[in-house]
């Protein structure tokens, strides 16, 4: 079914196709287009970042903070909730990232922040965010791409890293990211709807948990990125799919693999990897894939190429969006649609106040 693609297109009437075949080349249209933009100006200079998101627009602050952990000169913090930390202040860059500019859990913590003196960035099309960033004197930085936000991931990643990186706040990444996009073209190839099943490992890797329970582990870089497969999976291929971390999950989870049975038959661990982790960490995954295999559980590895940080996550982001792609066929679902979110929001907006 994966190979015809008529029918595979016809699962897909708002063509997500097309959106994940341009991320590679959405990747550096967004970084160019924020080398140039203004940048916020510090009351006093910067002495944490924070950036308030949900679901498709929150990742890219997570992809970033973990890009970052060893390179940041400040803390970053990603807050996915309605509050701003009690330390935000005039010394706080506090970034509001929303696709549509209207998730009231970061209007309200992006308007604490601005309450506490702290100076605004905004990432979004437009709406409620713009304003609000603007009317405090903010820098907007605006998307130019239209798309489901979790469709539109080039552009609410990359720009974060770019500013933050002109701000000096954390490393600058240019060549990194100009290499790690020309690789991306070359790797994906064999992902695309038109390589056979035969060939193409994320049509492989949809079969494989089209029946199952998906759990993504992950591990420093790669954590977002498990949780990027995760959120995917729900949202694209409309089923369950849930993420453990390294070396965490080696201090509970590993207690719990074989119980109850039908959950551990069901489930399909990939483990997202590099060769960049610590021996340490590649040392616990071999083992805690040895404990599942004794409790019968099924498991994969998929290793990076390891080229940069930024490369891994990039290859292994672009790989779980195909693989989300065709598990939605495999399921007869269309991968754009997102009923259950419109409708909760719609049901939110009518109970403002609440
Ligand atoms: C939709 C998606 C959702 C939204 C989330 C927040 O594709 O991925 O997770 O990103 O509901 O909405 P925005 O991004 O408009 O702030």
């Amino acid at each position: 079914m994966l190979d015809d693609l008529v029918r595979l297109r016809a699962h897909d009437p708002e063509a997500m196709e097309e959106k994940i075949r341009e991320f590679p080349a959405q990747c550096l249209l967004a970084w160019e287009r924020a080398g140039t933009l203004p940048l916020p100006v510090p009351a006093v200079p910067f002495r944490q970042v924070v950036i308030f998101g949900m679901g498709g627009s929150a990742i890219g602050a997570d992809l970033v903070r973990a890009l970052s952990e060893k390179d940041a000169r400040v803390p970053l913090v990603v807050v996915r909730d309605y509050h701003a930390p009690a330390w935000v202040g005039p010394g706080t860059l506090a970034i509001g990232v929303s696709y549509s500019g209207t998730t009231e859990e970061t209007l309200q913590a992006l308007t604490a922040a601005l309450a506490a003196g702290a100076t605004p960035l905004a990432l979004t099309t437009g709406g409620r965010l713009a304003e609000l960033t603007r009317a405090a004197g903010g820098v907007v930085i605006p998307i130019a791409y239209q798309a489901r936000p979790r469709a539109a991931l080039a552009h609410l990643f990359l720009p974060l890293l770019r500013v933050l990186g002109r701000l000096g706040l954390v490393a600058d990444r240019d060549g990194e990211l100009r290499a790690a996009v020309a690789a991306l073209q070359v790797r994906r190839a064999t992902w695309l709807p038109e390589t056979p099943t035969r060939r193409n490992e994320a049509k492989q890797l949809a079969r494989w948990l089209a029946r199952g329970l998906p759990v993504f582990v992950g591990s420093r870089h790669l954590v977002p990125v498990a949780w990027r497969w995760k959120g995917q999976l729900n949202e694209n291929a409309k089923g369950w799919a849930t993420v453990e971390m390294l070396p965490e999950m080696d201090h509970n989870a590993i207690v719990g693999l074989g119980l109850p049975r039908p959950v551990a038959r069901q489930a399909r661990v990939l483990f997202l990897s590099s060769p960049l982790l610590p021996e340490r960490l590649r040392w616990r995954e071999a083992a805690t894939a040895a404990l599942l295999t004794e409790a019968g559980v099924r498991h994969r590895r998929r290793a990076a190429a390891g080229q940069s940080l930024l490369a891994d996550q990039l290859e292994l982001v672009h790989l779980g969006d195909w693989v989300s792609y065709y598990l939605a066929a495999l399921r007869g679902v269309d991968p754009t649609a997102m009923a259950p979110i419109d409708q909760l929001k719609a049901a939110l907006a009518a109970n403002e106040g609440r």
